[in-house]
């Protein structure tokens, strides 16, 4: 491996991942782990160059005292001590408030003290993860879900670097994917990265277990459950595999806030797939944060539009098509989305705007069309920033930049006789429509 690691020990503090990310943006790599981490399990990390003990407000968690084990102090690596006031060699009382100013504060316990060398970056990662990847797998098959999302699409490049034909990947188009993208999973890996693909189109399949189904949430869990039946078929057609990839990154295995006991969350990864389906799971994405994610992308080649993609749901457009999915708001909804989609493009908000997309709900209103009266559907337009999707704000859209993209989705999209913008906040509403 190689590279140096600062460990964190989360002793109940919630900034645990602000300080791992500081290192990290240092060029030394850093991951976090529970409190009560022995030194044989510290001696297992042979890169780690020193310790910091991250504690929350006197390291009470859960009402009780937490600390680290005593035989830690003993392990010969520098120990650091944030609002902590255990047995340290380095206090430090109170973390600055920012970011930038936290990565100051940490380059002389990191550097000069620990002597851990900046080499962490996508390039090394990439080559200990082959390594690390080729070690565990062998010469045996791999199989992967390939979405077209950002983590899944990272993880096949990689898995492709490393192993190559020995990966499979099962792109399932639900039908509810946006304009566009199932054609880019397929030119992407099978055409350019030469990825043995194998493409389902189970459109109607979903669309007709769909039909009639208005319930949000049934909604979702239909189409969960499909995909997971799909995903089954296509994976028992396929002889010896033994590994699933999966695009877990690192918030996915860290939970922030106290729960220091429960910080490795049990794995969700087999998804549920039947007993009889067992595979072992390959995760080269574990120790990545989301924008780590997308700098691997970049480093792999991987297209800017597809490492950079606005987030999206799992269920795709059948969250943004109001009520009981049907085949005609079904393709105005991706027809809108996609005008949307080429605008923002082209006014440059593409780079400026978190998430956007359009809804078409389940009413119709009256309108006029070629003189007449035309009972037909609306299109609503949804713009919004937010550093969490906890909360979120509306972006402003130029006047001129709205007045095309509704005059585009009134002349192109069938069925729709109006365009609404979406002025709400979250809260009081929430980002997606359903
Ligand atoms: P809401 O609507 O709750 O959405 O404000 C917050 C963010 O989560 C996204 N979202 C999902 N992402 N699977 C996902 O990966 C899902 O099932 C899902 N549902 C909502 C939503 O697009 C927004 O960015």
């Amino acid at each position: 491996m190689k590279q140096d690691m600062i460990v964190i020990l989360d002793l109940g503090s919630t900034e645990n991942t602000t300080v791992a990310r500081a290192i990290r943006s240092l060029g030394v790599y850093s991951e976090i782990y529970p409190h009560d981490m022995t030194a044989s399990e510290l001696k297992a990390l042979p890169n780690a160059k020193g310790i910091i003990l991250n504690g929350g407000p006197n390291n009470v968690v859960d009402g009780m005292q937490i600390d680290v084990l005593e035989e830690l102090y003993g392990c010969g690596l520098p120990i650091l001590s944030i609002a902590h006031n255990g047995k340290a060699e380095q206090m430090m009382d109170k973390l600055p408030e920012d970011e930038a100013s936290l990565c100051d504060a940490l380059k002389p316990f990191v550097f000069d003290i620990c002597k851990a060398e900046a080499n962490w970056n996508m390039k090394n990662f990439i080559a200990d993860q082959i390594e690390l990847v080729r070690r565990q797998v062998g010469d045996r098959k791999v199989l992967l879900a390939l979405s077209g999302g950002v983590d899944s699409s990272v993880v096949a490049a990689l898995l492709l670097k490393a192993i190559g034909e020995q990966l499979t990947c099962v792109h399932v188009n639900h039908g509810l994917l946006r304009k566009g993208e199932p054609e880019q999973v397929v030119s992407v890996f099978r055409n350019q990265l030469n990825a043995n693909l194998v493409y389902v189109d189970a459109s109607e399949r979903f669309l007709s277990k769909l039909a009639d189904v208005a319930d949000p949430e049934q909604k979702r869990k239909i189409i969960g459950a499909e995909f997971i039946r799909v995903f089954e078929e296509e994976a028992r057609k396929l002889e010896g595999i033994d590994f699933l990839a999966q695009g877990t990154i690192y918030p996915d295995i860290v939970e922030s806030g106290t729960k220091t006991a429960k910080m490795v969350k049990s794995h969700h990864n087999v998804g549920g797939l039947p007993e009889d389906l067992k595979f072992e799971l390959v995760e080269p994405l574990r120790q990545l944060f989301k924008d780590e994610v997308r700098a691997c992308g970049v480093e792999l080649g991987l297209p800017a539009e597809m490492v950079y993609r606005q987030p999206f749901p799992g269920p795709g457009l059948g969250v943004r098509c109001l009520g009981a999915i049907t085949r005609d708001r079904l393709e105005a909804v991706r027809e809108s989305d996609a005008i949307l989609r080429e605008e923002f493009h082209i006014a440059g908000l593409d780079k400026k705007v978190w998430q956007y997309f359009t809804v078409v709900p389940d009413f119709k209103s009256v309108g006029v069309r070629d003189s007449a009266r035309c009972f037909e559907y609306p299109v609503i337009i949804r713009a919004v920033n937010t550093i969490d999707a906890m909360t979120a704000t509306i972006e402003t859209i130029d006047w001129p930049v709205l007045q095309k993209i509704t005059n585009r989705i009134l002349k192109e999209v069938k069925g729709v006789n109006r365009v609404c913008y979406d002025l709400s906040p979250k809260p009081t509403a929430t980002i997606e429509w359903e």
